[in-house]
């Protein structure tokens, strides 16, 4: 069995959900407390065992590349200054190497991966998109990838949201269920509101057999008027068996300016520099907004 050693991470949207702050900055340079976004991604994939990583870009994703290559300048001045925790920060890890490849008109995810099939070749791979950051004991991918070394087969991370919000991601109908895994029926990308065949959700973490870019092949689209990754695994489904994973660990989902604020809010109290200033604060402004409780 060959082993999961690749990842695509695509990061080729425009960000409008974020403007003005994405007209000349991609979205995944947008940070949390202190790092960007992509970083908690790359991080997490390095954190599964991966080995090399094709970020998608697209136009003016420049920084992406830069935020990833070596500084030696701002090393240097670190080093020379005896900033050491901070020249541990912006150095990168060795264990892994970063491919660019643009997607040159952005036609949805299903087309963004298909963009990365001649890096991937004939092997299974790992996609782990950027607007959701998973935190738990094992990395988000490792459990999908320790799930494809039983299975042998692709399998997609799920979690359970709400009724009301299952229109905003890929829903499965699942068949039988073998500890926290899923044979499933079928795959619908944004079903319809009160459509959805379950609460269980897509939340942005694949491993997939490289026959899913025979699906791909046929740029096919679906929801919204784009090539959907959901609708290539659905029919991927019809001739192998795809799992659904219901993987351990909080997501949170950056991609909305609400969650994107709360997010950026949990993971500043999980920072020991800033909580109790930041606590004092809240409370001062849960006070001053609501009144005495
Ligand atoms: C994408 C996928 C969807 C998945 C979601 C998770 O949608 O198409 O199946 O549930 O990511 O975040 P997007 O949010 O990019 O519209």
């Amino acid at each position: 069995m060959q082993k999961v050693k690749k990842a695509i991470i695509p990061a080729a949207g425009l960000g409008t959900r974020f403007l003005p702050a994405t007209k000349a900055m991609p979205k995944e340079m947008l940070p949390i407390v202190d790092k960007p976004t992509i970083q908690y991604i790359v991080d997490e994939a390095i954190a599964s065992g991966i080995e090399d990583i094709i970020i998608v870009t697209g136009k003016g994703k420049r920084s992406i590349e830069d935020h990833f290559d070596n500084n030696l300048e701002l090393e240097t001045n670190l080093e020379e200054k005896g900033k050491l925790d901070l020249l541990e920060k912006v150095r990168h890890s060795s264990n892994v190497d970063i491919h660019y490849i643009r997607q040159k008109e952005p036609k949805g995810l299903g087309h963004a991966v298909w963009c990365a099939r001649k890096f991937v070749g004939n092997e299974p791979f790992a996609v782990l998109l950027g607007d959701d950051i998973v935190q738990s004991d094992t990395p988000g991918l490792k459990q999908l990838m320790d799930q494809y070394e039983e299975t042998h087969a692709s399998v997609i991370g799920v979690q359970t949201v709400p009724d009301d919000e299952t229109h905003r991601y890929g829903i499965i109908k699942p068949a039988t269920k073998t500890g926290r895994r899923y044979a499933v029926d079928t795959f619908v990308e944004k079903p319809a509101k009160g459509t959805a065949p379950s609460n269980l959700a897509i939340m942005g973490r694949y491993v997939l057999t490289p026959e899913i870019f025979r699906f791909l092949d046929k740029q096919e689209t679906g929801a919204g008027g784009e090539i959907q990754l959901t609708d290539a695994i659905q029919q991927l489904n019809q001739i192998q068996r795809v799992f659904a994973y219901d993987f351990e660990g909080k997501r949170y989902d950056v991609g909305e300016k609400l969650g994107f604020i709360t997010t950026t809010i949990e993971f500043a109290l999980q920072n020991e520099e800033i909580r109790k200033q930041l606590l004092d604060f809240m409370a001062d402004k849960v006070t001053e907004q609501l009144g005495p409780k």
